[in-house]
């Protein structure tokens, strides 16, 4: 069978990144002899552009129709103050796919603790994976857009914090065997629902697993106090955003941190959890590791290859570990020549 991936470079530093990931993708697959095809489509402003529609009817098609699908990143000041905004098609392809499990591992690689803007002692080993709800709360709720008055209506139903939290549960079985769920159940109501509905799927089915609840102001400070505190983290749409990107400096710079996003049908969606970075786009300064470890994650958890991750994995230490890296990590590589240099390191 062909491993199908739709693929949507995006705008910014979207189609820099996603491009230095499918080299990797095309490598990877061929010395595992799996048949893949990897058919391009428009996505978000470069959407907008072509057709007044960041998520056209074509990519909407293709992505459903996909094994996985693989995102640069989308959006830019240009859409400003248009009629859509290009941001909307990725919510609009995260509901599309259900995908409502959004996995971020954050991860500080032996040897890259000197990287981090942290002391090296609280960086070092740091591995903590955040399961962020992806298709429920404040993303998806009424708005009303409003010159004098707005809102943004903030929803959850049980089934849909029992579903994420099983995900979160569920890893942790696989990793230290903790899960810390973060709310705002001291203001919110749906943080209150959050922390029922975790706590009770707790008692019921994975009692084995140690749980805590942190609130999410309290967890924004001790993610950085002392982050090997943490091992699965889950939480709701809203704040996984905020603390992913937070949590991502740990490791030295948001240019590392992949994503993978799962649901109940069988499309991935696989993106570095960074955006367009508008003030580094065709420079080629981003950094393509974000990019490059979320084709690991798409070998790991569409194609069903855990050696296929690897090689990627282990080739992207080597070559940190060389000393090799873009700007933000301190290195003196462009885009291209870090992920030429990965593409070398694939045995
Ligand atoms: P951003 O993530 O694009 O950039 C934040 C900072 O991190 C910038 O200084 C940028 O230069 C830096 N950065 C980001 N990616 C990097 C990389 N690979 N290597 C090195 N440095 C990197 O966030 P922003 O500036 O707030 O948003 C810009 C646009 O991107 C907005 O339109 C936003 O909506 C969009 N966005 C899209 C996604 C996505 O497509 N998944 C995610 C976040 C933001
Ligand atoms: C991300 C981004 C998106 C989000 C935006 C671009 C809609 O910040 O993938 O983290 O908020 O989910
Ligand atoms: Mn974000």
């Amino acid at each position: 069978m062909t491993f199908k991936i739709a693929f949507l470079p995006g705008d910014g530093v979207g189609p820099e990144v996603a491009n230095a990931a499918r080299a990797l993708v095309e490598r990877t697959a061929k010395a595992r002899d799996t048949a893949i095809e990897i058919d391009e489509f428009i996505f978000g402003g470069a959407a907008i552009d072509a057709g007044g529609d960041p998520f056209p009817a074509e990519t909407k098609t293709a992505c459903v129709n996909a094994n996985a699908v693989f995102l640069g990143a989308v959006g830019g000041p240009k859409w400003d103050g248009g009629k859509v905004r290009p941001e909307a098609g990725l919510l609009a392809l995260r509901k599309e796919l259900g995908v409502f499990a959004n996995l971020r591992p954050i991860i500080v690689p032996p040897g890259m603790e000197q990287r981090s803007p942290l002391t090296t002692d609280r960086a070092k080993d740091v591995d903590i994976l955040i399961v962020r709800e992806l298709t429920g709360g404040v993303y998806f709720g009424d708005r009303v857009e409003g010159r004098q008055t707005a809102s943004d209506v903030c929803v959850y139903s049980r089934e849909e914090v029992e579903r994420v939290a099983r995900i979160a549960f569920e890893a942790a079985r696989g990793r230290s065997g903790k899960v810390t769920s973060v709310d705002k159940a001291n203001v919110m109501a749906t943080g209150r629902l959050w922390r029922a509905a975790v706590t009770e799927l707790h008692e019921a089915e994975y009692s084995d697993v140690a749980l805590e609840h942190v609130l999410v102001d309290a967890m924004a400070m001790k993610l950085i106090q002392a982050p090997r505190d943490f091992d699965v983290v889950v939480t709701e749409n809203m704040f996984g955003d905020i603390l992913s990107d937070e949590a991502s400096v740990i490791a030295g710079s948001i240019g590392l941190a992949p994503s993978a996003s799962l649901g109940a049908g069988g499309v991935g969606l696989y993106e570095p959890i960074h955006g367009a970075a508008p003030d580094i786009a065709g420079r080629d300064k981003a950094n393509p590791i974000g990019a490059i470890m979320s084709a690991a994650m798409m070998f790991r958890h569409s194609a069903l290859d855990d050696d296929a991750a690897r090689m990627i994995e282990n080739a992207v230490s080597r070559v940190i570990a060389s000393g090799a890296g873009t700007p933000d990590i301190g290195g003196e590589d462009g885009t291209q020549s870090l992920a030429a240099k990965i593409v070398q390191a694939l045995v």
